[in-house]
């Protein structure tokens, strides 16, 4: 196998997490529920009828899993807040318990050289928010900037790196226009006026940052993918043009331009999303709010995708290789894609620096007869896009970080337990966590890069 090429001497090796998918302990000091505990308790929504009520156990086992980035020698960890453990009403009173454990485990991971990176939302909206209409209502953009103020004014005097939203287009699609996430709704119209209020709320959460943490670096991570028309027709290529529309600039053009895509806005008109010729749930303002300069954006990769046009033009993700080939989500392994999409960025949004903050595949190795998982479709996949991303660095971009995506294995959200991200294996019966050796080579990459600076 390769080795990988030295980076820059700034670069970050990080790994990355979410509350939702580790931590269970959902009835401990005194977490609210999340819309994700509603979703995965009801039947017929998560694939392996399994719920996060224990997951990883991380609530309880957080220490040891701290030990476990301090052997992988990683500089940065990024996890996120579970909203309802601090505000279990989502407004209003603070549960104070629920901040002390992430006091705890920041302070640990600076006592461990691992610089936090927090994710304020990682979608387990507390359920008492979605009983008052969810991020489809304004007033939760209210909520969340003074959810924000409560966890920023708490940590921020030890963590440098905010990152507001994850994958804003999951929560808004997936959530509701597909129904596949919770809430679980299906309404087009509905997903599009969740998905301004989750932009807006990520530029007042911006405002926040900027105010409570002086110096501190914000940005919200994307889940971005090149998307290829699968033949050079027409109505291939305009598919392609519509799922980019949707799924990428839907988000980077508020960010960085300030104002939504005009085709894809008139693609929505023509399928009957908006009524009218304009976006009813924009006021005044809102743009502004939404382009306030971030310092970084993330960017969360893991495959591309290739369309073709329906009989009505409307685009179809179609798999263009063996299935062998994929990994366990049916996702392409297209490192390419990465590069074309970091040089993507740099040209049309200039974003002023990038982290990679997922990256990472699902396959199921578990360990053999000596205990050894031989997860070498994995260490392949990391070195692959790792590669990539070093020669967009060649090429200029600002690439200052990598977060794998994942520590350990955990709950994959509708997928259950059956797909398996981590470097780390998890054996759900006893909690044990069992490196891969994946874990080994990221380790040992991390310290030949860092011995090289
Ligand atoms: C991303 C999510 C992350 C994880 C990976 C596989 O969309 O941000 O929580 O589920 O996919």
């Amino acid at each position: 196998m390769m080795a990988l090429p030295a980076f820059p001497d700034a670069f970050l090796w990080g790994i990355a997490t979410s509350a939702y998918q580790i931590e269970g302990g959902v009835q401990e000091g005194g977490r609210g529920e999340s819309i994700w505990d509603r979703f995965a308790a009801t039947p017929g929504r998560i694939e392996d009828g399994s719920n996060a009520g224990t997951a990883c156990d991380h609530y309880l086992r957080w220490r040891e899993d701290v030990d476990l980035l301090g052997w992988l020698g990683v500089g940065a960890y990024r996890f996120s807040v579970a909203w309802p453990r601090v505000m279990p009403d989502g407004c209003g009173t603070v549960n104070e318990p629920g901040l002390d454990f992430y006091d705890a485990l920041v302070d640990v991971l600076i006592g461990a050289g691992v610089e936090p990176f927090i994710t304020l939302y990682h979608w387990d909206l507390p359920q008492a928010i979605q009983d008052r209409g969810g991020w489809a209502a304004r007033n939760t953009v209210d909520c969340f900037a003074e959810y924000a103020a409560v966890v920023t004014r708490r940590l921020g005097d030890r963590v440098r790196h905010w990152v507001t939203h994850n994958e804003p287009w999951c929560a808004a699609t997936l959530g509701h226009e597909t129904g596949h996430h919770a809430p679980g709704h299906r309404d087009p119209v509905e997903a599009l006026r969740v998905a301004h209020h989750l932009l807006l709320s990520h530029g007042r959460a911006v405002e926040v940052v900027r105010e409570t943490v002086p110096g501190a670096e914000v940005g919200i991570c994307l889940n971005l993918s090149p998307i290829c028309p699968a033949s050079s027709e027409e109505a291939d290529r305009d598919a392609a043009r519509r799922l980019d529309g949707s799924l990428n600039r839907w988000y980077l053009d508020p960010l960085f331009r300030g104002h939504y895509p005009d085709d894809a806005v008139t693609d929505r008109i023509r399928r009957g999303h908006l009524p009218g010729t304009d976006l009813p749930f924009v006021q005044a303002g809102d743009l502004k709010t939404i382009a306030r300069p971030i310092d970084f954006l993330g960017v969360n990769y893991y495959s591309r995708l290739v369309v073709r046009a329906d009989d009505d033009g409307e685009p179809v993700a179609i798999s263009v290789v063996p299935k062998e080939e994929l990994t366990d989500m049916a996702w392409e392994v297209f490192p390419q894609g990465l590069y074309d999409l970091l040089i993507r960025l740099e040209r049309e949004y200039r974003p002023p620096l990038i982290y990679i903050t997922e990256n990472g595949a699902a396959y199921a190795d578990g360990p053999d007869d000596a205990g050894r998982i031989t997860d070498t479709r994995r260490v392949e996949y990391l070195r692959s896009h790792l590669s990539a991303a070093h020669r967009a660095i060649g090429d200029g971009v600002p690439l200052r970080g990598y977060f794998a995506w994942s520590l350990l294995d955990n709950f994959e959200w509708s997928h259950g337990y059956e797909k398996r991200f981590g470097l780390y294996w998890v054996d759900y019966a006893t909690q044990q966590r069992i490196p891969k050796d994946s874990a080994f080579w990221y380790r040992d990459a991390v310290a030949a890069d860092r011995t090289q600076i």
